[in-house]
């Protein structure tokens, strides 16, 4: 089916281009009418004339008249109301529509998301949830559109800290070392092991011998190097499971996958003459990026220690994610704080032709998670904040709160909805903020049922379910006729509509939040047309189109929020 938006768009397109090839409308729901088109003055400005006139003649050249009666505003803005009869024509197809409207691509691109990135030995912090949350919800909606995504979780999981980390494996024995870890008690593993290497002159000497057997690829090191690895992995593993995100252990490529790429990039880079010895270092200079003084910043390649770093990584991944995999759009959902390395990779890529124009390759960039206090988010002690640990203190609220509000559901389902009730708190919040800005982490507000939050979204579905369990008989979605009388009728059929041109615009900006904006503003709705519309106790086909426009509103909510890795429960 063709959406409204696309509808209502082609249209007047066609009438944009009787009146000037080349100019073009831009459409958007609003207040006045249902949608409004703009682009008429910009084309008046062009021919030199009135915008008026020039609206006359689109509003003439226009095929609306079935879809829409149009007033002329202002300076010329169209204003479009829709007929009923064109929105009983477009829920009906919704009705008989599993996907709503919303299309899948026919020719699907390969979109590669480098998200989550977690460092081995190391705790996960809210800088990783954010990238967890936020790519894991693109890839979700990709997938929907008929794209293939190859998730990269490009785990930090070399460099010389390895020495020092396993010398303090060693130190404290396999076995024990091994239990710290599983527990996730990472941050503990990595400080002792910092304190050592700061204080102890042997430790750091032993530590700087372990790096060198590591890089020389020495068998008992790789094995130590190996459980450091996969007992962070495997802790990951459980963060991921918890927050219910599709990454699976093989999505898993790390830092260290790219070692034996490293050399060929030097290489390469070296034939491209990019290269610049400095400070005994192997940098290229890219243009565009200098420090306060004026001077160039260097991407370092090759470390003076002969050590490849973080920079050499990211070089070759990149390559290898569009020669290799052909990646047709590469994304990297990384937070603010390393943009301009981003932007020096991105650089120099395209300086040696790695990147050809026709790849798309974004940073998908978003803000801090602040505490209470509007700074940083850190535990009262001052450290960071464990991931699990507030995941499952959301699970235990979510618990509390389904006591309080005297539910029915017991044991395992109903530890199990907690769970999802928290897993909708925690990232309906980080989804639903623009990603670029901060948020505070106020589990207080993420978690209520009333507000802008997940489980207020949920909690809609599940009222509209409770409606089709109260009606106790399979009730099918027929022909019912959406004659849509009651303004809260009409005003709930606008926003299901909506559906499409809300996923796509969402995903073609990669902003989730249009998409949880959009969901918010349906519930709400919703929630007038309940308050003013009975359901059940109407009759005839009054019911039948209200039970129709509960289902898709039902269905609606279900698809939005499954896209964003949301779950909606049937009862709450
Ligand atoms: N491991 C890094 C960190 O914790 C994030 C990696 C992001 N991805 C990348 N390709 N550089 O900061």
């Amino acid at each position: 089916m063709t959406s409204t938006y696309e509808t209502l768009l082609t249209r007047l397109q066609v009438a944009f281009d009787a009146v000037e090839l080349g100019a073009d409308p831009v459409l958007r729901t609003s207040d006045r009418g249902d949608y409004q088109a703009n682009g008429v003055m910009a084309l008046a400005k062009r021919l030199g004339r009135a915008p008026r006139d020039v609206a006359v003649e689109i509003v003439g050249a226009a095929q609306l008249d079935d879809v829409a009666d149009v007033e002329i505003a202002g300076p010329g803005f169209l204003n479009l109301t829709l007929r009923s009869s064109f929105l009983d024509r477009q829920l009906s197809s919704l009705a008989l529509d599993p996907r709503l409207g919303v299309t899948e691509a026919s020719s699907g691109k390969r979109v590669i998301i480098d998200y989550s990135a977690p460092n081995v030995a190391k705790e996960m912090h809210v800088g990783h949830l954010r990238s967890t949350v936020i790519g894991d919800a693109l890839a979700r909606m990709y997938r929907y559109a008929g794209h293939e995504v190859i998730a990269r979780n490009h785990v930090g999981d070399w460099g010389t800290n390895f020495g020092m980390l396993i010398e303090h494996l060693l130190d404290l024995g396999e076995d024990r070392a091994v239990a710290t870890l599983s527990i996730g008690d990472l941050d503990a593993f990595y400080r002792e092991a910092r304190v050592k290497f700061d204080a102890d002159d042997a430790f750091k000497e032993r530590s700087r011998a372990r790096v060198v057997s590591l890089q020389g690829g020495d068998p008992e090191t790789l094995r130590l190097w190996h459980v450091l690895v996969d007992e962070s992995l495997a802790y990951f593993n459980e963060v991921y499971t918890k927050l219910d995100v599709t990454l699976t252990s093989s999505d898993a490529v790390g830092e260290s996958y790219y070692n034996d790429m490293l050399e060929g990039v030097v290489r390469d880079l070296d034939d491209a003459g990019l290269l610049v010895e400095s400070e005994g270092a192997l940098c290229v200079f890219p243009s565009g990026f200098q420090n306060r003084e004026g001077e160039r910043l260097p991407l370092i390649v090759r470390k003076s220690d002969d050590g490849f770093g973080y920079a050499a990584s990211d070089l070759a991944a990149l390559r290898d994610r569009v020669t290799t995999l052909h990646g047709d759009e590469l994304l990297y959902v990384v937070g603010a704080p390393q943009v301009q390395h981003l932007e020096m990779v991105f650089a120099v890529a395209r300086l040696a032709h790695w990147l050809p124009d026709a790849v798309r390759c974004e940073q998908v960039v978003f803000g801090n998670v602040l505490g209470a206090d509007h700074k940083m988010f850190k535990s009262r002690g001052g450290e960071t904040v464990k991931l699990v640990r507030l995941v499952d203190e959301a699970i235990e609220r979510a618990y509390v709160i389904l006591d309080e509000r005297g539910t029915d559901i017991d044991g395992d389902a109903k530890f199990h909805l907690a769970e999802q009730i928290a897993r909708a708190a925690i990232k309906y919040a980080d989804l639903a903020t623009e990603r670029q800005h901060d948020y505070v982490f106020d589990l207080d507000r993420m978690i209520a049922f009333e507000g802008d939050t997940g489980p207020y979204l949920q909690y809609a579905h599940a009222r509209l379910r409770s409606i089709f369990r109260r009606l106790g008989e399979a009730w099918q979605p027929g022909n019912a006729h959406f004659a849509l009388e009651a303004k809260a009728e009409r005003e709930l059929a606008l926003g299901l509509v909506g559906l499409p041109e809300a996923f796509n615009s969402s995903l073609s900006s990669l902003q989730p939040h249009r998409l949880c904006t959009y969901l918010f503003d349906v519930a709400q709705r919703f929630t007038s047309f309940y308050d003013a519309c009975p359901v059940l106790a109407s009759e005839g086909a009054l019911r039948e189109e209200r039970l129709a426009l509960c289902e898709l509103t039902s269905r609606t909510l279900e698809l939005g929020l499954s896209v964003l890795g949301i779950d909606a429960p049937d009862q709450m």
